[in-house]
C-alpha cells in the first residue's frame, strides 16, 4: 500500500482553540462602529411593537430617551432617528417644521446623549409624504429630482438647527449631497457632516421598515433607487458623492450587497458604512423564533461578514444588544 503524502501546509494549526482563533482573527466587531436606527412616533403614548421587526418599537419621547441612554451605556457609536409624523401631505411639510416629530426627536437626542453618541438624522421625505415617495411628485406622478433638492436643502438646515451631528441623506436624488452641503455651508454649518446613502438599492428587504414608518407608498422606488442587478454603478454613485462633499458613504442593504460594499471600500478614502436593513433583521428573527437558526451566532456572523466586506461603520437594529455581547468578551 502506498503511503499517502502528508500535508506540508496546515492552516488548521491556527484554528485549534478559542484564544488562537481570536488572536489571528482578521476582522473584529466593535461597539463604537455600530449605529442604532430608532423610530419616534408622534402619536405613540407607549412604545408600539412593530410586528414585522421583532424587538423593535415605535418609541415615545420617554422610551426613546431610555433607549438612547442604554445604547450610550453599551458603547454604541451612533443613533439614527426616523420620525413617524401624525399627519402627512404631498410635500412632506412636517419634515421642515422645527416642531415636527423628527426634528423634535433630534433635539431630544442631542440633549440626552449628544456628548456620547453621534446623532444622525434621516434626510428624506418618504416618512412625511402622503404618497410615500422620497421626493416631490411632478404632474405626471414621477419624482421630480430637482424640485426635491430644494426641499432636501431646507431639511438640511432644519436638522442642523435641531442638533444633528450628521445628516443621513437617504433619498437617492441626483445631486443631493452637493445641494445639502451648499445649504449647510451657506448657513455657516460647516461642521455638520453628511453620511450619504450612496449605493441604495430598490430592495424588497425594506418591507418591514414600511410598517415601522407607517409608509403610504403604493408602487415602488425603482425609478430612483438602484437596480439590484448593477454592481459597477454602486462605485460610480459613491464616487459622485465623494466629489460632492460626502463625509461618509453607505451601501444598503448590507448582506445581499457585500460585493458592492467591497468595491466601494476599495474605491474611496473616506469611511464606508453599511445598513443591515429591516428585512435582514426580520429573516433572522423569524428563523430563530422557529428554532431554525442560532440567533446570536447568526447575528454575529452576519455583522462580521459585513465588516469583512469592508464596512467600517454598520447600522443595525441589534446595535445595543451586540454591543453588550462584545462587552462580555465575544
Ligand atoms: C427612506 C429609508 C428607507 C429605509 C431607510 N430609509 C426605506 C426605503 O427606502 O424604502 C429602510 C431601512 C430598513 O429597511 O431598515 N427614508
Amino acid at each position: 500500500m502506498t503511503s499517502l503524502p502528508l500535508p506540508t501546509d496546515r492552516p488548521r494549526r491556527l484554528r485549534g482553540s478559542g484564544p488562537l482563533r481570536r488572536l489571528v482573527a482578521e476582522h473584529r466587531l466593535a461597539a463604537a462602529d455600530l449605529i442604532l436606527p430608532v423610530f419616534l412616533a408622534e402619536e405613540a403614548t407607549e412604545p408600539r411593537p412593530i410586528a414585522s421587526m421583532p424587538g423593535v418599537v415605535q418609541h415615545t419621547e420617554d422610551s426613546l430617551r431610555a433607549a438612547a441612554q442604554e445604547a450610550a451605556a453599551a458603547g454604541v457609536g451612533g443613533i439614527m432617528l426616523f420620525g413617524v409624523p401624525a399627519t402627512k401631505d404631498a410635500v412632506g411639510s412636517a419634515a421642515t417644521d422645527p416642531a415636527g416629530i423628527a426634528n423634535r426627536g433630534l433635539a431630544l437626542l442631542r440633549e440626552e446623549v449628544g456628548e456620547d453618541l453621534v446623532v444622525i438624522s434621516d434626510l428624506c421625505l418618504d416618512e412625511f409624504t402622503d404618497h410615500g415617495h422620497c421626493g416631490l411628485l411632478a404632474a405626471d406622478g414621477t419624482v421630480d429630482n430637482d424640485a426635491t433638492l430644494e426641499r432636501y436643502a431646507e431639511m438640511a438646515l432644519v436638522q442642523h438647527e435641531a442638533g444633528a451631528h450628521v445628516l443621513g441623506l437617504s433619498g437617492m436624488m441626483d445631486g443631493q449631497v452637493a445641494a445639502c452641503r451648499a445649504a449647510l455651508d451657506g448657513a455657516g454649518a460647516t461642521g455638520t457632516a453628511i453620511l450619504s446613502y450612496s449605493a441604495k438599492y430598490a430592495s424588497a428587504f425594506y418591507g418591514p421598515f414600511r410598517e415601522a414608518v407607517d409608509s403610504q407608498l403604493r408602487g415602488d422606488r425603482r425609478a430612483y433607487q438602484m437596480d439590484p442587478a448593477n454592481r459597477a454603478e454602486g462605485t460610480r454613485e459613491a464616487l459622485l458623492d465623494v466629489e460632492q462633499g460626502a463625509d461618509i458613504v453607505m451601501v444598503k442593504p448590507a448582506l445581499g450587497y457585500l460585493d458592492v460594499l467591497s468595491d466601494v471600500a476599495a474605491s474611496v478614502d473616506i469611511p464606508v458604512a453599511a445598513y443591515q436593513v429591516s428585512g435582514e433583521l426580520a429573516m433572522v428573527e423569524a428563523a430563530a423564533a422557529n428554532g431554525w437558526l442560532d440567533r446570536r451566532r447568526t447575528i454575529t456572523e452576519s455583522l462580521t461578514s459585513i465588516r469583512r466586506a469592508g464596512a467600517s461603520i454598520i447600522a443595525t437594529y441589534w446595535a445595543t444588544e451586540v454591543a453588550r455581547w462584545l462587552a462580555e468578551g465575544e
